[in-house]
């Protein structure tokens, strides 16, 4: 099928876009390259590079294309962004996002897959692991923004029978993954350690967060390319993993000597949060399978292959 992926210059869904062309599928990505970077995109993939909230742009593409389904992951994702700057994060994240759903019903697409996060959506939950009918509270703009289109989806499955299903990604993490925005503290120790650099961890290392491994966050796109008609579902790993945790992987990994520098806790992170999976299981399918251990050292590897250090 021909499938739209949404910001496949980025670091999620340019891993989506390749697994849907390795799938046999044929892939369009509209990406305005932002954040993303232009290497990233698969050379089997159409590349159109512009902004989904240029409505021409976003027309045009879709009367020479016609996508049947659409991956949609283009979002403004930096969380204190959204804070500084909560006018331009609901531009991007909704408007952005209602130009795709009108084009889709315009176009009759078959389907949408709308990627939300559950660390932003859910807030501070009041009991763990948090479940997909728990309740929404959250605390930035980035939050809201996410998770308001959820309530358009089903709006204009209500009205249009568009068809779709969300997945709420928890702390994505892998190669390709930038140490800018939302959840990027894989990228940022190892960038940081690499240089020499001792991390900064804003709080105490305690913090909660449910890591998913970039190969299992590709497998659950697939999956919803068919499964889970109107439904939402948590994707994460289902454990939870301190900040400290994460920075002594990878500093074991990179065999490296230090302790973190603490500072105060940035407004907008909650404190703990993981994620009960198994309706993804039930509907999708799909089972996380890969270890943080695992998923630690694949990671750690790309960035010293990218850092062009030998070791690890
Ligand atoms: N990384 C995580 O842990 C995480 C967690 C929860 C949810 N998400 C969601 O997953 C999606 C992808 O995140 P990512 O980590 O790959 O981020 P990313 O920044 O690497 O990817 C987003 C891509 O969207 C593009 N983009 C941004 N604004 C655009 C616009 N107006 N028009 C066209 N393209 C635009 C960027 O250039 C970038 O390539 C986002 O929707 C994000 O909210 C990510």
């Amino acid at each position: 099928m021909k499938v739209l992926v949404t910001g496949g210059a980025g670091f999620i869904a340019s891993h989506v876009a390749d697994a849907y062309i390795a799938g046999g599928h044929e892939v369009v990505i509209v990406d305005d390259l932002s954040r993303g970077f232009e290497h990233n995109v698969n050379s089997r993939a159409r590349f159109y590079c512009g902004d989904i909230l240029d409505r021409a742009f976003l027309e045009d593409m879709f009367e020479k294309e016609k996508p049947e389904v659409i991956n949609h992951h283009a979002a403004q994702m930096d969380v204190r962004r959204g804070v500084r700057e909560p006018i331009f994060d609901a531009s991007v994240n909704i408007l952005g996002s209602i130009n795709l759903l009108e084009l889709a019903v315009q176009h009759k697409v078959r389907r949408i897959v709308y990627i939300s996060s559950a660390g932003a959506g859910y807030g501070e939950p009041k009991t763990l692991p948090v479940l997909e009918d728990d309740p929404i509270n959250p605390i930035t703009p980035y939050g809201i923004s996410t998770h308001t289109v959820e309530h358009y989806l089903f709006t204009f499955s209500f009205l249009y029978g568009l068809e779709y299903a969300v997945l709420r990604y928890g702390n994505v993490y892998g190669p390709r993954q930038s140490s800018q925005g939302e959840a990027g503290v894989f990228a940022i120790f190892c960038e940081q350690m690499l240089a020499g650099v001792q991390p900064v961890m804003y709080g105490d290392g305690k913090k909660w967060r449910d890591y998913v491994y970039i190969d299992d966050v590709v497998r659950a796109n697939v999956a919803a390319l068919d499964l889970g008609r109107g439904e939402i579902f948590n994707i994460g790993n289902g454990v939870p993993t301190t900040d400290y945790e994460v920075f002594a992987l990878v500093r074991d990994l990179l065999g490296k000597d230090m302790e973190p520098e603490y500072t105060s806790v940035r407004a907008g992170e909650i404190e703990k949060i993981v994620l009960d999976v198994s309706k993804a299981a039930r509907i999708l399918g799909w089972k996380p399978e890969v270890s943080m251990a695992e998923g630690a050292k694949r990671t750690v590897e790309f960035f010293v292959s990218i850092a062009n250090v030998t070791r690890v």
